[in-house]
């Protein structure tokens, strides 16, 4: 079959990534690109036109989840789907995201390029907002996408400025119902994301693919503190109520469930912490914290969370704190699919590319793709196992490799007459 040919494009792969990362609202060679700031929109309009060059269909839906679709011979049958996002959380690195997003549309332009003719239509997907950033949750678009989030808990979206969901996705020009987000069941046959590992194992071994099998599960929590305030010069030590003093010995508390909980997989971050009133001479009066807490199974990172809630009542009874939590997120594992791992298999054997099945303990569209249709995804090494870094990075031939297993794979799929299993 033609494609057997496929060749990338490394130039242009290279020039696509350049491209996204010039949208950035903070200094090269870090990238910012938070949901719906002048750096997403302009991302977004880099891989809007990028894909219409390349002959797709574009769409938008309501919180702006693009698709863009290569139309098959049998466009009536559920496409197969690639695609992963493009924002990116303060200061990060050029390659989360969007390698498996440029990495989807140079795969098509590679099938076109050696004249394969898709039965299945193929499509590429940019999930909004993968990064909690903006909203402190992840996977805000693949979470509506498959009806994990409804359009109520949508609206109910404030930022960290108080800004809600639908406010800013209406000034940044979707319109559309957020009762249209949701995908009808049935509607893709299968879901492949490719993505770089954001973890060392395949650069240690040497191996350049990664077949994940299963994802894990992701949870998170706000914790709000709120003691008594005062001045820093007038209020003697006895009696204070400290709010600071307080999330602080949270912050080791969360530390501590991680590493006594019992599973070496389970890990726990308190990624954010913000005081008020935030000045030199003032005795912080409130604290919020956010806490990042993840397992391969769903069983330990539950048992974590409700350590944690128990350490923060005992530390705020203690120091007469007053406080909520509001647990964000807790999300299940997701394990891939048997017949799309089975083909992004037989593509590297095709190709004659040494992989090694995986977990991937970052968490990805994919994670909730998996609960509508077949899911797989494709690693490909980081150095270092770096991310979330702006040194993150990932060799050009590594990221042609796995574009092109991922190019094969979504060819064959797309050829596959009866649905996946
Ligand atoms: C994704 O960015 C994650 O935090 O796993
Ligand atoms: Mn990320
Ligand atoms: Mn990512």
């Amino acid at each position: 079959m033609a494609f057997m040919e496929l060749s990338i494009d490394t130039v242009a792969v290279t020039a696509d990534l350049d491209g996204i990362a010039a949208c950035t609202s903070s200094p090269i060679p870090g990238v910012t690109r938070i949901l719906y700031s002048a750096a997403d929109m302009e991302a977004r309009a880099y891989m809007r036109a990028r894909c219409a060059a390349a002959g797709l269909a574009v769409r938008e839906d309501g919180i702006g989840n693009l698709f863009a679709r290569w139309l098959g011979s049998a466009p009536d049958l559920p496409a197969v789907a690639s695609g992963s996002h493009i924002d990116a959380i303060p200061n990060a690195g050029r390659y989360d995201g969007t390698v498996g997003v440029v990495g989807a549309l140079e795969a098509i332009r590679a099938l076109q390029r050696v004249g394969f003719t898709p039965r299945r239509s193929i499509e590429v997907v940019i999930f909004t907002a993968e990064e909690p950033t903006r909203f402190g949750i992840g996977c805000l678009g693949s979470r509506a996408l498959c009806g994990a989030f409804t359009p109520e808990q949508l609206r109910a979206q404030r930022d960290g400025a108080g800004r809600a969901l639908e406010d800013l996705r209406a000034e940044a020009g979707f319109a559309a119902p957020l009762e249209d987000v949701l995908l009808p069941t049935g509607f893709y046959h299968a879901f492949v994301e490719l993505h770089i590992e954001q973890g060392p194992l395949l650069e240690t071994e040497g191996v350049p693919i990664g077949v994940v099998r299963a994802i894990a599960a992701p949870a998170s929590l706000r914790v709000s503190l709120r003691g008594i305030g005062g001045h820093a010069g007038t209020v003697l030590m006895p009696g204070r109520r400290d709010a600071l003093l307080a999330a602080a010995e949270v912050a080791l508390a969360v530390e501590r469930v991680a590493l006594g909980v019992g599973s070496p997989d389970t890990v726990a971050t308190t990624g954010v912490l913000h005081i008020e009133p935030g000045t030199l001479n003032s005795i912080p009066s409130a604290a919020t914290l956010e806490i990042d807490v993840r397992d391969i199974a769903d069983e330990p990172r539950d048992a974590a969370l409700r350590a944690i809630c128990t350490a923060v009542a005992e530390i705020c009874d203690r120091r007469l704190i007053t406080y909520t939590i509001h647990q964000l997120n807790a999300d299940p594992p997701a394990t891939s699919d048997l017949g799309v791992v089975e083909v992004i298999v037989h593509a590297c054997e095709h190709l004659g590319m040494h992989y090694q099945m995986m977990v991937s303990r970052a968490y990805h569209g994919s994670l909730f793709m998996a609960r509508i249709c077949p899911t797989a995804m494709i690693f490909i090494p980081c150095r270092g196992g770096v991310s979330h870094r702006p040194d993150e990075y990932a060799a050009p031939d590594d990221i042609a490799g796995g574009i092109a297993v991922l190019a094969r794979s979504l060819a064959m799929l797309s050829l596959e007459s009866v649905p996946q299993a």
